[in-house]
């Protein structure tokens, strides 16, 4: 987050002049889920939120992936009327809080329990200097394969488990009249097949030290550059139009049997469900090639901002409980596609790719295979994000860039904002 010392003490000020006007059982919550499928989740949200008593003042800010939602959330921050609540991930968090805007809620917390009911790897990114500024609705699983099994039947093809194997199939499937791999052009698009091909190729290990740890020498490694060559064969697995395509419209591609596959994180996953679609039947979820023994996660969390207001403040200490509440994170992750945020077994999840992902997060916590997503800001601040974006994006969109210097800029670009 970019905001230096003087702009603090100008927030806080602007807090104090201009309080966020809201009914007082009403709750503004900023989130950028605005695709069908993600509408049927906050749907669920809204509803559960009204047993309460309370009302949802949807604040929805277009285009998957939240750049757009976190551009509007600063501009209404700085201009003093912040939302009772906003959907930010990972290391946003910290980011956030330590512009002394959020609201701690650790009351909630205790009183729920929440350190006993979350696997410590996720209420440590909840938290900011030991206490709890969010609270978590799910986990997603980044490094997932959506396909469409009619296509490999009718092109006679293996489904790809190796990047090898999906050069090798997508030739066929296009023969066979299929758009191998239903892409968007959005940089987060770019950047999320990146994450998993990095992985792929450079395993879990490697992925932290580039990603998390930013070590100029793995960034600036042979790996690195594998990596974007093969960034580079994805073009031919694109079809033409796949520019400014929204990730839902390129999921699309694939419920209607234009696309064979998708590599997008288990949202997509809510899609195919809100169209009647069966998990092993019509789609299938297959771990990005490569990487079927990783987890690359992503958690879905709302932070509270400060609000002068008593009623406001218990509005926010009910959304947060219900938030964390095991009924409702079940029922909003069967429209939302990820898995609960809560400890739970693969056997207590709802559908098969829900029983995979909590069996594939469970084995990789235990084996260290468990790795933060660049694309949705868990693995670095925004900053880092968003050059790992634009990087990415730029060189797919130039069919003469070179690989060597595109790794070279990115090393660089990272490098500058240490
Ligand atoms: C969020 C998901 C959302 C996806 C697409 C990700 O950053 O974590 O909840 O569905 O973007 O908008």
């Amino acid at each position: 987050m970019r905001f230096s010392l003087v702009n603090r003490t100008l927030l806080a000020i602007l807090f104090i002049i201009f309080p966020a006007v809201s009914l007082a059982n009403e709750v503004e919550v900023l989130h950028w889920w605005t695709s069908p499928g993600e509408n049927a989740a906050v749907n669920v949200l809204e509803r559960q939120l009204s047993d309460k008593g309370l009302k949802w003042k949807d604040f929805g800010v277009e285009g998957g992936g939240g750049s757009n939602a976190m551009t509007v959330l600063k501009s209404r921050v700085i201009s003093g009327n912040p939302p009772a609540a906003a959907q930010i991930r990972g290391k946003g968090i910290q980011e956030w809080a330590s512009l002394g805007l959020l609201r701690e809620i650790d009351d909630v917390a205790r009183k729920e329990q929440w350190d006993a009911k979350l696997p410590e790897m996720v209420s440590d990114t909840l938290k900011f200097q030991g206490h709890y500024v969010a609270a978590p609705v799910n986990i997603h699983r980044n490094n997932w394969l959506w396909v469409n099994p009619e296509a490999f039947r009718k092109a006679g093809q293996k489904i790809p488990e190796t990047w090898e194997d999906m050069f090798r199939v997508a030739p066929k499937l296009k023969e066979a009249g299929y758009i191998p791999l239903a892409y968007g052009g959005e940089p987060w698009q770019a950047s999320a097949i990146f994450e998993s091909v990095l992985l792929a190729k450079g395993g879990a290990e490697f992925y932290r030290q580039a990603m998390v740890d930013n070590d100029p020498a793995a960034l600036t490694s042979k790996t690195m550059i594998k990596t974007f060559k093969a960034m580079a064969r994805m073009r031919g697995l694109f079809d033409q139009n796949s520019s400014r395509r929204s990730w839902d419209q390129a999921t699309q591609l694939v419920i209607d049997g234009k696309a064979a596959m998708q590599l997008m994180g288990d949202w997509a996953k809510g899609e195919f469900l809100l169209q009647g679609k069966q998990p092993g039947i019509d789609f299938l979820c297959i771990p990005a090639p490569g990487t079927k023994d990783t987890f690359v996660y992503n958690i879905d969390s709302f932070v509270m901002f400060n609000m002068p207001d008593e009623q406001q403040k218990r509005a926010q200490q009910s959304l947060a409980s219900l938030l964390m509440n095991a009924d409702f994170q079940r029922a909003f992750n069967q429209k939302k596609g990820g898995i609960p945020a809560l400890d739970l077994r693969a056997d207590q999840e709802i559908d098969s790719c829900a029983q995979k992902s909590r069996r594939d997060f469970n084995r990789s916590m235990e084996q260290g295979t468990l790795v933060p997503s660049t694309t949705h800001g868990m693995a670095a601040g925004e900053r880092v994000q968003h050059v790992v974006s634009e990087v990415v994006s730029q060189f797919i969109n130039d069919p003469h860039a070179d690989p060597t210097k595109a790794v070279k800029q990115l090393s660089l670009a990272i490098q500058t904002l240490k």
